[in-house]
């Protein structure tokens, strides 16, 4: 299956955003991806990323550019139920881009977001959002995110029911 909308989903310090560091490296050695990053923290991304503060400036260079992995952190401050970023999440694959939104619980997207999705990284969650990531991809296996240690998260997509993972920083890059 393609890889187009990908999610990060979990609490506070449970290892979203160095996740979403070892992806951005691994997609540029492994297919020579560049990344575009949204971050507020404008944490070092490493060479392979341009990173950005400003939502203006992001959202205008990941339109006029093609083929990246476009990465939100915290999307919790910046798309939430903004209707206005529906477009992110139905046409970035147009444009040959492959799209990460890191989040807290998943909860605040709108729904045409969430079912947008086709790959989850779920760390450890409350029911209700655990049960709202099975429902939405139909792998009722995200149910058990509640049970996850620290920096544990289930790897999912439509297609494939979820496996339980654990980054080793050791191994990164
Ligand atoms: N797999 C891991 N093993 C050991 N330490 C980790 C692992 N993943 C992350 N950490 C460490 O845990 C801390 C929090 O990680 P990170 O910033 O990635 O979390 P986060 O989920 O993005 O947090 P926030 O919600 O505050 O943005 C960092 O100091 C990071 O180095
Ligand atoms: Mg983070």
């Amino acid at each position: 299956m393609e890889t187009t909308n990908i999610g990060v989903f979990g609490p506070k310090l449970s290892g979203k955003t160095t996740l979403a560091m070892s992806l951005s490296r691994k997609w540029w050695r492994l297919r020579k991806r560049r990344s575009l990053v949204l971050d507020p923290n404008l944490d070092n991304w490493g060479e392979q990323a341009w990173v950005s503060d400003n939502e203006e400036k992001f959202w205008d260079s990941v339109w006029k550019t093609r083929d990246c992995l476009v990465i939100v952190d915290e999307a919790s401050e910046t798309i939430n139920r903004d209707k206005g970023l529906i477009s992110v999440f139905t046409r970035l694959r147009h444009q040959g881009h492959v799209f990460i939104v890191i989040g807290h619980s998943g909860i605040n997207l709108l729904p045409i977001m969430r079912e947008q999705l086709d790959t989850l990284y779920l760390f450890r969650t409350s029911a209700k959002a655990a049960a709202l990531w099975a429902e939405t991809f139909a792998q009722p296996g995200f149910r058990n995110a509640v049970d996850l240690g620290q920096f544990e998260f289930l790897w999912g997509t439509l297609y494939s029911a979820p496996v339980r993972m654990k980054l080793s920083l050791g191994r990164m890059g």
